[in-house]
């Protein structure tokens, strides 16, 4: 039984770019202090790519149960040792993340862009938290297409800009799956 929400969280520069040559292509401080406190206490949820685009240093994210996706036994095993669960789909991810954290409002799913792609065409998750940068940079991972049924909620509407210490412009949205909690 689902227990808890699902929400997908990233962030995204123009023409949809989530990521280039495994990893993001900015740097943007205040987008990771908004990911810590969106993802706080909660269960995160990511692709093997993701959790190795990670620096070491940073890994499992602390405070949260990390749930990292691989079809690989070996990767799996290598990832368990250094302190993350590991699921083989992420519907498995999901569940887990539900056993893991079952006081948590919601489950997280961190990306990338297989993680995002999988989730949306399935229908898996409740709410989207979306980290619009105002940025043209070259990227071979791409988010989703929110299509029909996603309402945004919040400042959606004004669509105003904040601008970052280092100049570089953002906004926080988020959507909701219409018909659900
Ligand atoms: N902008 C953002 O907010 C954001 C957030 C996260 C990541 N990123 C970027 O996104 C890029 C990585 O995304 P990506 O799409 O290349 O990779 P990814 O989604 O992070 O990971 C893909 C891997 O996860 C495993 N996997 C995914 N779905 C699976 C399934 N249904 N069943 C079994 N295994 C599954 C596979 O691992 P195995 O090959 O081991 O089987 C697959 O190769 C990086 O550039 C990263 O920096 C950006």
């Amino acid at each position: 039984m689902k227990t808890q929400l699902v929400g997908m969280i990233w962030a995204e520069a123009a023409e949809g770019v989530i990521g280039h040559e495994g990893g993001m292509p900015w740097h943007l401080p205040e987008d990771l202090t908004y990911f810590k406190k969106m993802t706080a206490d909660c269960p995160v949820i990511m692709g093997r790519r993701t959790w190795e685009s990670l620096p070491e240093r940073f890994r499992p994210l602390p405070k949260r149960t990390n749930v990292v996706i691989t079809s690989d036994a070996g990767r799996a095993a290598s990832v368990r040792s250094e302190g993350a669960l590991t699921a083989s789909s992420l519907k498995e991810a999901i569940s887990l993340a539900g056993q893991k954290d079952p006081k948590a409002h919601i489950a997280w799913i961190m990306g990338g862009g297989r993680l995002y792609a999988e989730a949306m065409e399935k229908d898996l998750t409740d709410l989207i938290s979306i980290t619009r940068i105002d940025l043209q940079t070259p990227g071979d991972t791409y988010a989703p297409e929110l299509g029909a049924g996603w309402t945004g909620v919040g400042k959606v509407p004004d669509r105003g800009w904040n601008t970052a210490e280092n100049g570089t412009r953002y906004r926080f949205e988020t959507y909701r799956r219409e018909g659900r909690p």
